[in-house]
């Protein structure tokens, strides 16, 4: 992986943890501050290593391609999705034509979200485009509401999920195959029952030291660990998987998510072994970084740091123009002279998110770092694929209808291979 240990000039935005070390939990992401006092990039392959996770490698790909017939994506070519957690487990299923299901999730903090947010549900369909298999997407408005600094009350984060869920549509998920529900308007029944056999297991030892939870932490935070956790587990859909329950507690997940998130998942695994419920499996991906440079995740809390799905070509630009951190030298001189640096250069990362054409992508690389291409070329190439994807996806969003909204968030039976979820065990 490119240049970890590069610093970079980003100053410490008011809410980040100032930490010598990196932070990273589903509250907080922050590279380590360096001697100069600067933000560095994220450490990926430490995280690989802190969290107990294993590196996507060639041979995983190799294998992945054999199994699907399928091209990996773009994702997973350019280790974007870098890491997992027992992702043979599910090849091994799919090989073997036995059923698993895919889950992810969003905490609807507001109404607007950013290109960020799209990597996961991005690689989410991408991946149940692939495997076929049913798909259950989960909006934590009582997360947000618990850990929310304000006083919204319950009934907009309501809002904010529903809101959520048309941009989550405009994705692109087949409505025969997906089940989006939010938690205050889902959770009870065989949900809510799973949601007690795992906080019954969790103590606030193993929570506190998970999470970072302190004894000023509210106790609907430490609670909603066990509600994120219970969506993994195929007993908590009866109208999905149907309602025998030894066999729909074996059925196998797989949860694509950024790397933020496996704290939960971690706990999630522990208890399903004491539960001899399936251990879901995870594939990990990096985040988007803030506009401002690779020690941060763009956030929909700061304004300057995130391009929304909302906004225009114009403000696109704009913001990448005004923000975005280059990794280009200070002088044009200089710069045609020594070449930049892409590896730490914002519009780069976003191009190699989101720019589709592998040998594209590498010219850019190469020009880039020999200095034939300049930083303002570099952005307003960046501004035309942003714009051009958030400009498609707005042409989707605006089709999404509130009846298609509440036939996704019917509790139902999915089509799978030509059959209903609930015959499939
Ligand atoms: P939330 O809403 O914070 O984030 C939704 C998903 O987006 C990822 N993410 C990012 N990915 C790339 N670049 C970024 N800058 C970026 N910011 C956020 C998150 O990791 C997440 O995958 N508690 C969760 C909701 C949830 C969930 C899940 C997520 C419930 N169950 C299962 C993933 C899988 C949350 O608040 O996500
Ligand atoms: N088990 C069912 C069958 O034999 C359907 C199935 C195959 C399936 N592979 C799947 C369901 C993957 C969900 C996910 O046809």
């Amino acid at each position: 992986m490119e240049n970890q240990d590069t610093p970079v000039p980003v100053p410490i935005p008011e809410d980040q943890p100032k930490a010598a070390e990196q932070v990273i939990d589903p509250w907080n992401v922050s590279g380590a501050v360096g001697e100069d006092g600067k933000i560095k990039p994220i450490d990926y392959v430490k995280l690989v290593e802190q969290f107990g996770t294993k590196l996507i490698d060639d041979a995983l790909l190799e294998r992945f391609e054999r199994v699907t017939g399928q091209k990996p994506h773009r994702f997973l070519r350019r280790q974007i999705a870098f890491s997992h957690r027992d992702l043979e487990v599910i090849l091994d299923k799919y090989e073997k034509k036995e059923p698993f299901f895919i889950y992810t999730g969003r905490g609807p903090s507001s109404t607007s979200m950013h290109i960020g947010h799209i990597v996961p549900f991005e690689l989410t369909r991408y991946l149940s485009d692939v495997f076929q298999a049913p798909l259950v997407i989960m909006l934590t408005d009582d997360e947000k509401y618990l850990i929310g600094k304000n006083d919204l009350d319950v009934e907009e984060y309501e809002q904010f999920a529903r809101e959520n869920a048309k941009d989550i549509i405009a994705c692109g998920f087949d409505i025969d195959r997906t089940f989006i529900f939010s938690d205050y308007g889902y959770m009870g029944g065989d949900l809510y029952r799973n949601i007690t056999r795992i906080s019954k297991r969790i103590t606030r030892a193993t929570a506190d030291s998970c999470f970072g939870f302190t004894s000023s932490t509210n106790i609907g935070k430490v609670h909603f660990a066990a509600i994120q956790a219970a969506t993994s587990f195929g007993s908590s859909f009866p109208e999905i998987f149907g309602t025998n329950k030894a066999q729909t507690a074996k059925i196998p997940c797989l949860i694509p998510c950024a790397i933020d998130q496996d704290p939960y998942f971690r706990l999630t695994r522990d208890v399903a072994s004491q539960l001899n419920y399936s251990k879901p499996s995870l594939i990990h991906a990096r985040f988007l970084d803030a506009l401002q440079g690779p020690g941060s995740k763009m956030s929909a809390s700061i304004d300057s740091s995130s391009i929304k799905l909302t906004d225009t070509p114009k403000q696109i630009l704009k913001k990448i123009t005004t923000y975005a951190f280059s990794g280009g030298k200070e002088t044009l001189e200089e710069h045609r002279e020594k070449g930049g640096n892409p590896d730490i250069d914002v519009p780069y990362n976003y191009l190699k998110f989101f720019l589709e054409d592998d040998d594209e992508l590498a010219q850019i690389y190469t020009d880039y770092k020999k200095g034939t291409m300049l930083t303002s070329e570099i952005k307003k190439k960046c501004a035309d694929v942003v714009s051009t994807f958030v400009t498609d996806f707005q042409g989707r969003r605006a089709k999404i209808t509130d009846e298609m909204l509440d036939e996704f968030m019917k509790p139902r039976a999915l089509k799978v291979h030509g059959q209903l979820s609930n015959t499939i065990l």
